[in-house]
């Protein structure tokens, strides 16, 4: 596996971390290979239930690498083809996945976040898309994923304005879930990802993909989704071990 993403395994969580610190993690061709096929490997092993992305240096990612404009520009496609591919390998990751944000997120740093289940942020990150004070506008489907997270007028003042806002407006924003003290924010986000690593992977699979399900239909249609799973799941080997654990728990509480 590449050393541009670290791979860390505890217990069920794996922790991938990107590793350009010196370029400030931003996004060339070799980096978003690295990540995506560290993603697939996580998803495909069974022994991974949760997986958590964060970066090494202080910035998280200052975006597209600047270099992949003029490749473009000489009619060079492939590696900003390669790069565009990451948010739909984001999206296709069935387990949750968590972000950690330890710095600043720029550009696809940020419009990337809509693509994670849960973001959690350092006090000192901060967020910005410069697309348009660079000629571009948005990309990875942000004008879909933003207006739905944050609202329609948050997104466009993001987009718009092009100036990062701090951790905390960010969260108030709805785009990241939680800040913590910089110093704190990984162990903080392993225990979150520890929580949700102690349910059965096919459980966190169904609830992750209804959630996603949830998004593009009618609560009717959710509904029904939910109730067919739980059709299949109610009394399985999971359910019963875990409702005999509960009573386990309780006769001993009493005793
Ligand atoms: N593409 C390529 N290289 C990048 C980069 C990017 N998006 N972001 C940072 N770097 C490189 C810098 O060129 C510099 O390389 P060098 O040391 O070889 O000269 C190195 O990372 C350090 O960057 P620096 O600007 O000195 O770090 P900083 O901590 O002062 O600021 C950022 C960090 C991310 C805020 C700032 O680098 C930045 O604004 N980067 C560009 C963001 C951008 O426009 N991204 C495209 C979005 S569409």
């Amino acid at each position: 596996m590449s050393e541009l993403v670290q791979v860390t395994d505890e217990g069920a969580v794996r922790t991938l971390t990107l590793n350009r610190p010196e370029k400030k993690n931003a996004f060339n061709a070799a980096l978003a290979t690295a990540l995506m096929d560290a993603l697939r490997d996580a998803d495909e092993s069974d022994k991974v239930h949760v997986v958590v992305v964060t970066a090494n240096g202080s910035v998280f990612s200052g975006g597209a690498d600047v270099s992949l404009f003029l490749a473009v520009a000489q009619g060079k496609f492939e590696d900003g083809k390669t790069v565009s591919a990451l948010p739909w390998a984001l999206r296709a990751v069935r387990k949750p996945l968590l972000a950690a944000i330890q710095g600043p997120a720029v550009g696809m740093g940020v419009t990337m976040l809509p693509h994670f289940d849960t973001v959690y942020a350092a006090k000192r990150a901060t967020f910005g898309v410069p697309f348009v004070q660079l000629g571009l506008v948005q990309e990875f489907g942000s004008s879909w994923t933003l207006p739905r997270l944050i609202g329609r007028q948050r997104a466009a003042e993001l987009i718009l304005r092009a100036r990062p806002i701090d951790a905390e407006t960010a969260q108030a924003w709805g785009l990241v879930t939680r800040v913590f003290d910089s110093a704190a924010l990984l162990d903080e986000v392993h225990a979150i990802a520890k929580d949700m690593a102690t349910a059965p992977l096919d459980a966190l699979v169904h609830a992750k993909a209804l959630l996603r399900q949830g998004e593009a239909g009618t609560i009717d249609e959710a509904r029904q989704a939910e109730d067919e799973v739980l059709e299949a799941r109610y009394g399985s080997p999971t359910n019963i071990a875990a409702v005999q654990a509960f009573f386990a728990r309780q006769k001993k509480k009493k005793s």
